[in-house]
Protein backbone atom coordinates (compact mmCIF):
# COMPACT_ATOMS: atom_id res chain seq x y z
CA UNK A 1 0.00 0.00 0.00
CA UNK A 2 1.27 3.40 -0.78
CA UNK A 3 0.75 5.82 1.79
CA UNK A 4 0.90 9.37 2.13
CA UNK A 5 0.91 11.14 5.23
CA UNK A 6 1.21 15.31 6.38
CA UNK A 7 3.21 15.63 9.78
CA UNK A 8 2.44 18.71 11.04
CA UNK A 9 4.73 18.65 14.63
CA UNK A 10 3.82 22.41 15.36
CA UNK A 11 5.63 23.53 18.48
CA UNK A 12 6.61 22.63 22.23
CA UNK A 13 7.22 19.34 22.55
CA UNK A 14 5.01 19.06 19.25
CA UNK A 15 8.53 18.25 16.95
CA UNK A 16 9.68 15.85 19.46
CA UNK A 17 6.84 13.48 20.06
CA UNK A 18 6.22 13.58 16.60
CA UNK A 19 9.19 12.55 15.37
CA UNK A 20 9.26 9.60 17.68
CA UNK A 21 5.56 7.97 16.59
CA UNK A 22 6.87 8.92 12.49
CA UNK A 23 10.03 6.99 13.66
CA UNK A 24 6.92 4.40 14.59
CA UNK A 25 5.57 4.23 11.46
CA UNK A 26 8.47 4.23 9.37
CA UNK A 27 9.30 0.51 11.19
CA UNK A 28 5.84 -0.10 10.99
CA UNK A 29 5.84 0.46 6.97
CA UNK A 30 9.53 -1.19 6.74
CA UNK A 31 8.26 -5.02 8.68
CA UNK A 32 5.09 -4.95 7.00
CA UNK A 33 5.93 -3.65 3.06
CA UNK A 34 3.78 -0.63 2.95
CA UNK A 35 5.16 2.97 1.29
CA UNK A 36 4.54 5.75 3.57
CA UNK A 37 5.58 9.39 2.29
CA UNK A 38 5.77 11.82 5.26
CA UNK A 39 5.29 15.36 4.04
CA UNK A 40 5.44 18.41 6.66
CA UNK A 41 3.76 21.07 6.77
CA UNK A 42 3.61 24.14 9.32
CA UNK A 43 0.73 24.99 11.81
CA UNK A 44 0.22 26.75 14.90
CA UNK A 45 2.83 29.65 16.42
CA UNK A 46 5.77 27.98 14.52
CA UNK A 47 3.28 29.11 10.81
CA UNK A 48 2.55 32.37 12.48
CA UNK A 49 6.43 33.60 13.17
CA UNK A 50 7.36 31.80 9.34
CA UNK A 51 4.51 33.46 7.34
CA UNK A 52 2.31 35.34 9.74
CA UNK A 53 -1.15 32.64 9.25
CA UNK A 54 -1.75 29.86 11.72
CA UNK A 55 -2.97 27.71 8.98
CA UNK A 56 -1.26 28.79 6.16
CA UNK A 57 -2.76 27.70 2.32
CA UNK A 58 -0.24 25.51 2.09
CA UNK A 59 -0.58 23.39 4.79
CA UNK A 60 -4.24 22.86 4.39
CA UNK A 61 -3.66 22.03 0.57
CA UNK A 62 -0.87 19.20 2.07
CA UNK A 63 -3.49 17.77 4.33
CA UNK A 64 -5.97 17.65 1.68
CA UNK A 65 -3.90 15.83 -0.49
CA UNK A 66 -2.72 13.13 1.89
CA UNK A 67 -4.40 10.40 3.29
CA UNK A 68 -4.34 11.57 7.03
CA UNK A 69 -2.88 13.82 9.26
CA UNK A 70 -0.50 13.23 12.14
CA UNK A 71 -0.29 16.42 14.58
CA UNK A 72 1.73 17.16 17.22
CA UNK A 73 0.58 20.10 19.09
CA UNK A 74 0.36 23.87 19.16
CA UNK A 75 0.21 27.18 21.16
CA UNK A 76 3.26 28.28 23.66
CA UNK A 77 4.03 31.48 25.90
CA UNK A 78 5.24 33.53 22.61
CA UNK A 79 2.34 33.79 21.31
CA UNK A 80 -0.23 34.24 24.16
CA UNK A 81 -0.68 37.98 24.17
CA UNK A 82 -4.75 38.05 24.45
CA UNK A 83 -4.15 41.58 21.90
CA UNK A 84 -2.62 39.56 19.08
CA UNK A 85 -4.37 39.38 15.90
CA UNK A 86 -3.47 35.47 15.11
CA UNK A 87 -3.27 32.79 17.89
CA UNK A 88 -1.89 28.99 17.13
CA UNK A 89 -4.88 27.95 18.25
CA UNK A 90 -6.81 29.38 15.55
CA UNK A 91 -4.74 27.05 13.43
CA UNK A 92 -5.90 23.81 15.40
CA UNK A 93 -9.82 25.19 15.29
CA UNK A 94 -9.25 25.97 11.50
CA UNK A 95 -7.52 22.96 10.26
CA UNK A 96 -10.72 20.74 12.22
CA UNK A 97 -12.85 22.83 10.84
CA UNK A 98 -11.88 23.27 6.97
CA UNK A 99 -11.34 19.84 6.77
CA UNK A 100 -14.83 18.83 8.13
CA UNK A 101 -13.61 16.83 11.06
CA UNK A 102 -17.02 16.96 13.39
CA UNK A 103 -16.04 13.66 15.50
CA UNK A 104 -13.04 13.52 18.00
CA UNK A 105 -12.63 9.77 19.17
CA UNK A 106 -10.89 10.14 22.51
CA UNK A 107 -10.43 6.08 24.14
CA UNK A 108 -9.33 6.62 27.34
CA UNK A 109 -8.46 2.24 28.30
CA UNK A 110 -6.65 1.87 31.80
CA UNK A 111 -2.83 0.53 31.13
CA UNK A 112 -3.01 -2.55 33.59
CA UNK A 113 1.02 -1.39 34.78
CA UNK A 114 0.03 1.83 35.97
CA UNK A 115 -3.03 0.75 37.48
CA UNK A 116 -1.18 1.90 41.23
CA UNK A 117 0.40 4.76 40.00
CA UNK A 118 -2.52 6.82 39.28
CA UNK A 119 -3.71 9.19 42.38
CA UNK A 120 -7.18 7.16 42.07
CA UNK A 121 -7.97 3.77 44.14
CA UNK A 122 -6.94 0.65 41.95
CA UNK A 123 -10.48 -0.84 42.59
CA UNK A 124 -12.14 2.22 41.05
CA UNK A 125 -9.88 2.41 38.26
CA UNK A 126 -10.18 -1.67 37.28
CA UNK A 127 -12.26 -2.16 33.93
CA UNK A 128 -11.95 1.10 33.14
CA UNK A 129 -12.17 0.85 29.06
CA UNK A 130 -14.14 3.79 27.53
CA UNK A 131 -14.45 5.63 24.55
CA UNK A 132 -15.37 9.83 24.41
CA UNK A 133 -16.43 11.31 21.24
CA UNK A 134 -16.08 14.56 21.19
CA UNK A 135 -17.98 17.47 18.83
CA UNK A 136 -15.05 18.68 17.24
CA UNK A 137 -16.53 21.45 14.52
CA UNK A 138 -19.46 23.38 16.23
CA UNK A 139 -20.64 25.02 19.54
CA UNK A 140 -19.05 27.70 21.48
CA UNK A 141 -15.74 27.10 19.83
CA UNK A 142 -17.69 27.89 16.49
CA UNK A 143 -20.75 30.47 17.52
CA UNK A 144 -20.95 34.25 17.09
CA UNK A 145 -18.34 35.59 19.77
CA UNK A 146 -17.70 39.43 20.74
CA UNK A 147 -14.64 40.36 22.01
CA UNK A 148 -14.38 42.85 24.59
CA UNK A 149 -13.05 45.94 23.51
CA UNK A 150 -11.90 49.10 24.85
CA UNK A 151 -14.21 51.18 27.14
CA UNK A 152 -16.87 48.41 26.04
CA UNK A 153 -16.25 45.82 28.58
CA UNK A 154 -18.50 43.26 27.48
CA UNK A 155 -17.58 39.88 25.80
CA UNK A 156 -19.82 36.54 24.85
CA UNK A 157 -18.81 33.06 23.49
CA UNK A 158 -22.55 31.27 21.79
CA UNK A 159 -23.34 27.79 22.37
CA UNK A 160 -24.76 27.20 18.99
CA UNK A 161 -25.75 23.83 17.57
CA UNK A 162 -27.95 22.98 14.76
CA UNK A 163 -29.62 19.32 14.42
CA UNK A 164 -28.18 18.25 11.38
CA UNK A 165 -24.66 18.51 13.21
CA UNK A 166 -25.73 16.67 16.31
CA UNK A 167 -27.15 13.84 14.03
CA UNK A 168 -24.06 12.84 12.93
CA UNK A 169 -21.96 13.06 15.31
CA UNK A 170 -24.79 11.12 17.52
CA UNK A 171 -24.78 8.78 14.77
CA UNK A 172 -21.28 8.04 14.97
CA UNK A 173 -20.97 7.57 18.62
CA UNK A 174 -24.18 4.93 18.43
CA UNK A 175 -22.71 3.09 15.44
CA UNK A 176 -19.23 3.12 17.93
CA UNK A 177 -21.15 1.69 20.70
CA UNK A 178 -22.68 -1.05 18.41
CA UNK A 179 -18.97 -2.26 18.23
CA UNK A 180 -18.41 -1.38 21.77
CA UNK A 181 -20.60 -2.96 24.59
CA UNK A 182 -23.43 -0.62 23.55
CA UNK A 183 -24.13 1.77 25.65
CA UNK A 184 -23.90 5.33 25.10
CA UNK A 185 -23.90 8.42 27.85
CA UNK A 186 -24.79 11.81 26.34
CA UNK A 187 -23.47 14.82 28.34
CA UNK A 188 -25.28 17.65 28.12
CA UNK A 189 -26.66 20.54 30.56
CA UNK A 190 -30.48 20.40 29.57
CA UNK A 191 -31.34 21.95 32.59
CA UNK A 192 -30.12 25.36 32.10
CA UNK A 193 -28.59 25.20 28.18
CA UNK A 194 -31.23 25.80 25.31
CA UNK A 195 -28.58 23.79 22.79
CA UNK A 196 -28.72 21.07 25.36
CA UNK A 197 -32.10 20.18 25.14
CA UNK A 198 -32.23 20.45 21.24
CA UNK A 199 -29.10 17.93 21.79
CA UNK A 200 -31.12 15.61 23.79
CA UNK A 201 -33.71 15.68 21.61
CA UNK A 202 -31.63 14.86 18.73
CA UNK A 203 -29.74 12.14 20.64
CA UNK A 204 -32.68 10.32 21.81
CA UNK A 205 -34.65 10.56 18.11
CA UNK A 206 -31.15 9.22 16.37
CA UNK A 207 -30.59 6.40 18.60
CA UNK A 208 -34.32 5.36 19.26
CA UNK A 209 -34.69 5.01 15.36
CA UNK A 210 -31.28 3.82 14.09
CA UNK A 211 -29.98 2.05 17.33
CA UNK A 212 -32.48 0.40 19.16
CA UNK A 213 -30.04 -2.57 20.36
CA UNK A 214 -27.96 0.66 22.27
CA UNK A 215 -28.61 1.60 25.87
CA UNK A 216 -28.95 5.32 25.91
CA UNK A 217 -28.66 7.34 28.81
CA UNK A 218 -28.36 11.44 29.52
CA UNK A 219 -26.09 12.37 32.40
CA UNK A 220 -25.42 16.32 33.21
CA UNK A 221 -22.35 17.59 32.21
CA UNK A 222 -21.74 18.36 36.33
CA UNK A 223 -22.82 15.06 37.53
CA UNK A 224 -20.70 13.41 34.69
CA UNK A 225 -17.58 15.15 36.11
CA UNK A 226 -18.04 13.08 38.94
CA UNK A 227 -19.40 10.00 37.66
CA UNK A 228 -15.97 9.90 36.04
CA UNK A 229 -14.22 10.09 39.07
CA UNK A 230 -16.54 7.47 40.88
CA UNK A 231 -17.57 4.81 38.84
CA UNK A 232 -15.14 5.37 35.53
CA UNK A 233 -15.72 1.56 34.82
CA UNK A 234 -19.55 2.12 34.21
CA UNK A 235 -18.85 3.95 31.20
CA UNK A 236 -18.60 3.00 27.32
CA UNK A 237 -19.09 5.29 24.72
CA UNK A 238 -19.66 9.09 25.92
CA UNK A 239 -21.06 11.54 23.83
CA UNK A 240 -20.60 15.11 24.32
CA UNK A 241 -20.71 18.66 22.69
CA UNK A 242 -17.22 20.51 21.99
CA UNK A 243 -16.33 22.40 25.34
CA UNK A 244 -18.09 19.78 27.64
CA UNK A 245 -15.82 16.95 25.71
CA UNK A 246 -12.61 18.79 26.17
CA UNK A 247 -13.04 19.67 29.60
CA UNK A 248 -14.18 15.85 30.37
CA UNK A 249 -11.18 14.34 28.50
CA UNK A 250 -8.59 16.16 30.33
CA UNK A 251 -10.38 14.82 33.78
CA UNK A 252 -10.54 11.29 31.78
CA UNK A 253 -6.81 10.84 31.09
CA UNK A 254 -6.05 11.17 35.16
CA UNK A 255 -7.78 7.87 34.53
CA UNK A 256 -5.03 6.33 32.29
CA UNK A 257 -2.35 7.80 34.24
CA UNK A 258 -1.36 10.31 32.31
CA UNK A 259 -2.38 13.45 29.72
CA UNK A 260 1.28 11.66 28.04
CA UNK A 261 -1.00 8.55 27.44
CA UNK A 262 -4.29 9.83 25.41
CA UNK A 263 -4.47 9.75 21.81
CA UNK A 264 -7.09 11.19 19.67
CA UNK A 265 -8.58 10.79 16.33
CA UNK A 266 -10.66 13.01 14.56
CA UNK A 267 -12.78 12.55 11.83
CA UNK A 268 -15.45 13.42 9.27
CA UNK A 269 -17.21 13.00 5.74
CA UNK A 270 -14.04 13.28 3.58
CA UNK A 271 -12.43 9.99 2.27
CA UNK A 272 -8.93 9.48 1.02
CA UNK A 273 -7.85 7.58 -1.94
CA UNK A 274 -7.95 4.33 -0.22
CA UNK A 275 -11.58 4.31 0.71
CA UNK A 276 -11.29 5.42 4.36
CA UNK A 277 -11.93 8.25 6.32
CA UNK A 278 -8.99 11.13 5.75
CA UNK A 279 -8.64 11.67 9.59
CA UNK A 280 -6.43 13.91 11.85
CA UNK A 281 -4.61 12.15 14.93
CA UNK A 282 -3.16 14.01 17.28
CA UNK A 283 -2.51 13.62 21.11
CA UNK A 284 -5.02 15.23 23.64
CA UNK A 285 -2.48 16.86 25.60
CA UNK A 286 -0.71 20.36 24.19
CA UNK A 287 2.49 21.89 23.62
CA UNK A 288 3.72 21.58 27.29
CA UNK A 289 6.16 24.72 27.12
CA UNK A 290 7.76 23.99 30.10
CA UNK A 291 9.52 20.71 28.94
CA UNK A 292 9.86 21.68 25.08
CA UNK A 293 13.48 20.67 23.61
CA UNK A 294 14.22 18.73 26.57
CA UNK A 295 13.96 15.21 25.22
CA UNK A 296 11.98 14.32 28.36
CA UNK A 297 7.63 14.58 27.06
CA UNK A 298 6.07 11.42 26.71
CA UNK A 299 5.54 10.16 23.01
CA UNK A 300 2.94 7.26 24.10
CA UNK A 301 -0.24 9.75 23.37
CA UNK A 302 1.01 10.55 19.74
CA UNK A 303 2.46 7.01 19.60
CA UNK A 304 -0.70 5.46 19.77
CA UNK A 305 -2.48 8.51 17.52
CA UNK A 306 -0.83 7.04 15.07
CA UNK A 307 -2.01 3.30 15.58
CA UNK A 308 -5.51 5.18 15.82
CA UNK A 309 -3.98 6.36 11.92
CA UNK A 310 -3.21 2.65 11.06
CA UNK A 311 -6.67 1.24 11.70
CA UNK A 312 -9.36 4.88 10.59
CA UNK A 313 -7.76 5.94 7.65
CA UNK A 314 -6.06 2.85 6.41
CA UNK A 315 -7.90 0.05 7.82
CA UNK A 316 -4.14 -1.65 8.95
CA UNK A 317 -5.37 -3.14 11.99
CA UNK A 318 -3.40 -5.77 12.30
CA UNK A 319 -0.47 -2.91 12.15
CA UNK A 320 -2.54 -1.03 14.46
CA UNK A 321 -3.03 -3.65 17.12
CA UNK A 322 0.88 -4.20 16.65
CA UNK A 323 1.99 -0.84 17.44
CA UNK A 324 -0.73 -0.42 20.75
CA UNK A 325 0.74 -4.13 21.68
CA UNK A 326 4.22 -2.61 21.70
CA UNK A 327 2.81 0.27 23.78
CA UNK A 328 1.56 -2.19 26.18
CA UNK A 329 4.87 -4.05 26.39
CA UNK A 330 7.01 -0.99 26.48
CA UNK A 331 5.11 -0.37 30.15
CA UNK A 332 4.58 -3.75 31.61
CA UNK A 333 8.53 -3.82 31.12
CA UNK A 334 8.51 -0.81 33.54
CA UNK A 335 9.79 1.74 31.11
CA UNK A 336 8.29 4.94 32.00
CA UNK A 337 9.10 8.48 30.47
CA UNK A 338 9.11 11.43 33.47
CA UNK A 339 5.56 11.87 33.72
CA UNK A 340 4.32 8.37 34.92
CA UNK A 341 8.04 7.92 36.34
CA UNK A 342 7.00 5.55 39.74
CA UNK A 343 10.32 5.14 41.24
CA UNK A 344 10.38 1.13 40.43
CA UNK A 345 11.80 0.98 36.61
CA UNK A 346 13.95 2.67 34.43
CA UNK A 347 13.06 6.60 33.52
CA UNK A 348 13.62 7.28 29.49
CA UNK A 349 13.33 10.34 27.28
CA UNK A 350 11.29 10.82 24.22
CA UNK A 351 13.45 9.42 21.21
CA UNK A 352 14.35 5.93 23.60
CA UNK A 353 10.87 5.41 24.67
CA UNK A 354 10.16 6.10 20.73
CA UNK A 355 12.61 3.38 19.99
CA UNK A 356 11.53 0.67 23.17
CA UNK A 357 8.61 0.77 21.16
CA UNK A 358 10.09 0.08 17.94
CA UNK A 359 12.11 -2.53 19.42
CA UNK A 360 9.12 -4.47 20.61
CA UNK A 361 6.98 -4.22 17.48
CA UNK A 362 5.77 -7.31 16.46
CA UNK A 363 5.01 -7.68 12.67
CA UNK A 364 6.66 -9.55 10.31
CA UNK A 365 10.19 -8.77 9.25
CA UNK A 366 10.98 -7.40 12.47
C1 LIG B 1 -7.63 19.92 22.78
C2 LIG B 1 -7.04 21.25 23.11
C3 LIG B 1 -7.53 22.29 22.11
C4 LIG B 1 -9.04 22.37 22.23
C5 LIG B 1 -6.90 23.69 22.29
C6 LIG B 1 -5.40 23.65 22.19
C7 LIG B 1 -7.46 24.68 21.31
O1 LIG B 1 -7.33 21.60 24.41
O2 LIG B 1 -7.43 19.43 21.64
O3 LIG B 1 -8.26 19.31 23.63
O4 LIG B 1 -9.56 23.07 23.09
O5 LIG B 1 -9.72 21.68 21.44
MG1 LIG C 1 -8.23 20.05 25.54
Amino acid sequence: MNISIAVLPGDGIGPEVTAAAVRVLQAVAERSGHRIEFSYGLLGGCAIDATGQPLPDETLALCQASDAVLLGAVGGPRWDDPTAKVRPEQGLLGIRKALGLFANLRPVKLAQPLLHASTIKPEVLAGVDLLVVRELTGGIYFGPRQEARPGDEVAYDTMLYSRPEIERVARLAAEAARGRRRKLTSVDKANVLASSRLWRRVVTEVVQAEFPDVALEHVLVDAMAMHLIRRPAAFDVVLAENLFGDILTDEASMLAGSMGLLPSASLGEAVNRHGYPRGLYEPIHGSAPDIAGKGVANPLATILSAAMLLRHSLGLEAEAQAVEAAVDAVLADGLRTADIADGAGPVLGTAAMGQAVVERLALRGG
